[in-house]
């Protein structure tokens, strides 16, 4: 049977890590996946997780199963580190939660909670998108559609196309938003367009579902629910999957939660009770050490500020190398006005390099960005933002 299996294509980000780790060329840069980078080119283990993880090991308790639903006081600290601690959804227990294996477990929990639940669904994702988002939705057996995003030629956002867009969407569909810092475009709705999204999305009884991935990366950890807070409404209904890879840089730990808010305490346990099925047949039950970290960080006040500063910092770099990288395209003569990379949030650049140009980035230059011209500037730092720039002047 295996002999007539076929080779899967290489997937769109991941992949290119594998190929350039492959790569012997000396001066080689990954400007591909999405993963923060310090200063010295390290993804950093955060001091704060050092601390914690001290801590859980100098009091074991068990390694017995988690609940299917995942540890309690992790999902209720990071429900409110992204609703508040305040919110009316969790005061009136119209909250179901699960704990999941990263921010595309929570992907998947979600497709599979709406394929099983509103089998009529099409989910409408921007275009362009996360390469992942349409391979999760397609795997659950979810149709999926395109919504207009990013204006290409101002590089913004597309309000008028999106709204046109959302007018399209059926009753009982399902629009994914990126909650902040948009991959790969780096172009997030203000506040005002926000709620103008919000309006539209529920004045057409559509459900949005926020993924939510790089939460303190755009302008900070409160500043960056601007968007999600938009659509917490009396009664109003959501999905939002939470990932924590980024913000306490725990990648491989695969941390993250799926938060479906329902109109009311009632409707939310027929909520929890469903995800707990899609979680019980995915993969029983989620991991315990990630969750137990981040609960220990979030539950104690010193380390919690030990948090915010190291998300600070890691936000600060990258926001500092997108001035960095617009001054060294000047410098190298680069002609184009790259200002908006500054006006981009988030760890990605959306730099407008075609196909073609970035396949020459790699082949004689050995620099890897994705296909898409996405660059990671999470990636760039101060030994090789100058050889970065004036390659992209050569290959442009
Ligand atoms: C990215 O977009 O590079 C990250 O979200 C990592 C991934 O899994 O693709």
């Amino acid at each position: 049977m295996f002999e007539k299996v076929e080779a899967a294509p290489k997937d769109a980000i991941l992949g290119l890590t594998e190929a350039f780790k492959a790569d012997p060329r000396a001066e080689k840069i990954n400007l591909s996946v999405g993963v923060y980078q310090d200063e010295n080119g390290k993804t950093p283990l955060l001091e704060c997780v050092k601390e914690a993880e001290r801590r859980l090991a100098a009091a074991p308790t068990t390694k017995s199963y988690l609940p299917i639903s995942g540890l309690a006081d992790y999902c209720r600290a990071v429900a409110e580190l992204a609703f508040g601690a305040e919110a009316e959804p969790l005061s009136r227990k119209r909250v179901a939660w699960a704990q999941t294996p990263g921010g595309t477990g929570a992907l998947r929990v979600a497709a599979d909670f709406i394929h099983a639940n509103f089998p009529q669904a099409t989910v409408w994702m921007s275009e362009p998108t996360w390469p992942n988002h349409p391979q999760i939705f397609a795997a659950a057996g979810v149709p999926t559609k395109s919504y207009a995003y990013f204006d290409a030629k101002t590089n913004a956002l597309n309000l008028e196309g999106m709204l046109a867009d959302v007018g399209k969407m059926q009753a009982g569909d399902v629009i994914l938003l990126h909650g902040c810092c948009h991959n790969p475009t780096g172009i997030d709705p203000t506040p005002e367009q926000w709620k103008k999204i919000a309006n539209a999305v529920y004045a057409r009884g559509v459900l949005p579902l926020l993924d939510f991935a790089y939460q303190g990366f755009a302008d900070g950890i409160e500043e960056d629910t601007a968007g999600l807070k938009a659509f917490v409404r009396p009664g109003a209904e959501m999905l939002v999957c939470s990932s924590f890879s980024k913000n306490f840089s725990l990648y491989r730990e695969r941390v993250g939660a799926l938060f479906a808010v329902a109109p009311s305490a009632e409707a939310a346990e027929s909520v929890q009770s469903q995800i707990n099925k899609v979680v019980r047949s995915n993969y029983s039950n989620p991991p315990g050490h990630g969750a137990e970290v981040v609960a220990t960080i979030l539950g104690d006040e010193s380390l919690r500020k030990q948090w915010e500063g190291e998300v600070a910092t890691m936000r600060n770099r990258i926001n500092g190398m997108r001035s960095e990288l617009v001054k060294a395209l000047k410098d190298h003569g680069v002609p184009g006005d790259y200002s908006f990379i500054q006006r981009q949030r988030g760890m990605f650049s959306f730099s407008g390099l075609t196909k073609p140009q970035v396949e020459r980035l790699r082949d004689e230059y050995a620099i890897y960005v994705v296909g898409s011209g996405r660059i990671n500037v999470a990636g760039l730092t101060s030994c090789n933002i100058d050889r970065v720039a004036e390659c992209i002047g050569k290959v442009l």
